[in-house]
C-alpha cells in the first residue's frame, strides 16, 4: 500500500531523485547498514539469523556495486532506497527489517559524514605530498636570488627557496584545516531516527565504534539537521584552492618571456593549434581558475542551510553535488600542483638578473643611514632622492658620485657602494623568518619537522 493514490509526475521525479549523484555514497551506505544490522541483532531487536541474512544481502550488494553489476531500477529515488530494495530482492522479506530503528535522515547524514571524513583524508595525503615537493624544490634552489614583489613591483630580493616555502606554510595551514574537518565528522548521527530518537534500545556507541566515529551525536534534532562538517570541508577546500590559484598565477606569470623565471615541463603544458612556437602553462592557468568554483560551492551550501528550519528538509539534498564537485576538483588540483612542481625548471640567470636590480637595495641604503643616526623617515626621503636622481640621469645607483651622495646626505660614504655589491643585501635579512640563508635553512628544518 502507498499513501499516494497518484504516481509522481515525471518532472517531479527528475527534480526530487538524487540517485544520479548520491550513488557515490554507496560504499558508506553499505558499511553503515552492515554495522546497523549487526547492532540490531546484538541488541535483540532482530534475530541473529535475520542479522546474518541482512549482512549476506549487503555483502552481495557491495560486490555488485564494485563490479558494476548492481541493477539500478527505475523507481530508485536515492541510493539508500536502491540498496534496501536490492537487499530485499536478494534475501526476501527479511530485507524489510533493515530499516528498523533508522530513518533516511540519520542515514544520509551518516553517509555524508563518512564521505567527508574519507575525502578529508584524501586531501591530507595529497597536501603532505605537495608539502614535501615544495620543501624539496626549495632545497634545490636554496640560494637562488630573485626579486620579491609587492604590488607586482620589484620590492626586495629574496631567495627562491624562501618564496617557495611561503607556499609550504599555506599547505601546512591547509593540513590543520582538514584535520579540523575530520574532527567535525567525529559524532555519529545514526540512531537519531527521523529526528526524535527511535523506539528501540539501540547501541549507538557500538555502531559508532564499528564505523570509526569517536562518539555519538548528543542531540537527535541536531544530528539530522547538522551539515557543519560539509561546510567545514567546503571552506577548507576553498581556502586550499585559493592558495593553489596564487601558485598557479605566479607560475603563469613567471613562464612568460617577459619574466622568464621558469618553464613548466612538456608534460604539464600544451601547444597552440595555430601558433607553432607556443608552449602554454595550462595546468597553472587552471589552478588559477578553479578556486572561485570551490568558493561558490561553499557559498551555495551556506545559501541552502541559512535560515533552514530544523530538522531535515529536502533542501539538504543539495549538499551533495557541491561537496562531490569540490572533492573531485581539489584532489585533481592538488595532484596537478604536485606534478607540475616536481618537473618545473627555474632559470637562475633570469632570476638573478632581476634580483640584481639596484633599486631593490633602497631599503637597505635607508637602513644604512639609520645606523648612522638618521631617523628612518628622513633616510627614506634621502634614498628616494637618490633613486630619482639616478632615474633622471639614466644612471645606476652605483654610478652616482661620492659628491652626489653627500649632496643628499653627509652620512652617505663608501659603505654605500659596498652595499650595492651583488647580493650583499639578501644576507642582511637576518631576522627570524627572514630570507637570509641561515634563516631559510632554519625554516627548511621546521618545514621538514612539520611534515613528520
Ligand atoms: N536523498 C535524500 C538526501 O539526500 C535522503 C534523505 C531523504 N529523507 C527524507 N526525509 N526524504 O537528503
Amino acid at each position: 500500500m502507498s499513501r499516494f493514490a497518484e504516481p509522481q509526475d515525471a518532472a517531479f521525479r527528475r527534480l526530487n531523485d538524487s540517485i544520479g549523484f548520491d550513488w557515490r555514497l554507496s560504499p558508506y551506505d553499505v558499511d553503515q547498514s552492515i554495522a546497523h544490522a549487526t547492532m540490531l541483532a546484538e541488541q535483540g531487536i532482530i534475530s541473529e539469523a535475520d542479522g546474518a541474512e541482512l549482512r549476506r544481502g549487503l555483502e552481495q550488494v557491495r560486490s555488485e556495486l564494485t563490479d558494476g553489476t548492481f541493477p539500478f531500477a527505475d523507481g530508485d529515488e536515492d541510493i539508500h532506497m536502491a540498496i534496501e530494495r536490492r537487499v530485499t530482492e536478494i534475501v526476501g522479506r527479511v530485507g524489510g527489517r533493515l530499516h528498523t530503528a533508522r530513518s533516511r535522515n540519520d542515514q544520509v547524514a551518516t553517509d555524508v559524514a563518512m564521505f567527508v571524513r574519507a575525502h578529508a583524508h584524501e586531501a591530507l595525503e595529497r597536501l603532505s605530498r605537495l608539502g614535501r615537493t615544495l620543501v624539496d624544490v626549495a632545497e634545490r634552489h636554496l640560494d637562488w636570488p630573485m626579486p620579491g614583489y609587492t604590488h607586482l613591483q620589484r620590492a626586495q630580493p629574496i631567495y627562491l627557496s624562501h618564496h617557495l616555502l611561503a607556499y609550504f606554510w599555506m599547505v601546512a595551514r591547509d593540513i590543520r584545516r582538514f584535520e579540523a574537518v575530520i574532527a567535525a565528522t567525529g559524532r555519529l548521527p545514526l540512531g537519531a531516527g527521523a529526528l526524535a530518537g527511535v523506539n528501540f534500545d539501540t547501541d549507538r556507541r557500538a555502531v559508532a565504534a564499528a564505523l570509526g566515529f569517536a562518539g555519538v551525536a548528543e542531540n537527535s534534532v541536531d544530528a539530522v539537521s547538522n551539515r557543519d562538517f560539509v561546510l567545514d570541508y567546503l571552506a577548507a577546500a576553498a581556502t586550499c584552492a585559493t592558495h593553489l590559484s596564487r601558485l598557479g598565477a605566479e607560475i603563469v606569470l613567471w613562464s612568460t618571456e617577459e619574466f622568464g623565471f621558469c618553464e613548466v615541463s612538456d608534460a604539464w603544458a600544451s601547444g597552440s593549434s595555430i601558433m607553432p612556437q607556443k608552449k602554454n602553462p595550462d595546468a597553472a592557468e587552471l589552478l588559477r581558475a578553479k578556486a572561485p568554483r570551490l568558493v561558490s560551492n561553499l557559498v551555495a551550501l551556506h545559501g541552502v542551510m541559512h535560515g533552514l528550519p530544523l530538522t531535515y528538509n529536502k533542501d539538504m539534498q543539495e549538499d551533495k553535488e557541491p561537496l562531490f564537485d569540490s572533492c573531485d576538483t581539489l584532489e585533481l588540483c592538488l595532484d596537478a600542483a604536485t606534478g607540475m612542481l616536481e618537473t618545473i625548471t627555474f632559470r637562475r640567470e633570469r632570476l638573478a638578473t632581476a634580483a640584481g636590480d639596484q633599486f631593490l637595495a633602497a631599503t637597505d641604503i635607508a637602513d644604512l643611514l639609520v645606523r648612522r643616526g638618521v631617523p628612518f623617515r628622513e633616510a627614506h626621503g634621502v634614498v628616494a632622492g637618490l633613486v630619482r636622481q639616478a632615474l633622471q640621469s639614466g644612471k645606476l645607483l652605483s654610478d652616482l658620485t661620492p659628491a652626489e651622495l653627500t649632496a643628499q646626505s653627509p652620512a652617505l660614504d663608501e659603505e654605500f657602494y659596498r652595499l650595492l655589491q651583488d647580493g650583499a643585501w639578501l644576507e642582511t635579512k637576518v631576522s627570524e623568518g627572514g630570507t637570509s640563508l641561515a634563516r631559510v635553512r632554519e625554516q627548511l628544518e621546521r618545514a621538514r619537522a612539520a611534515l613528520r
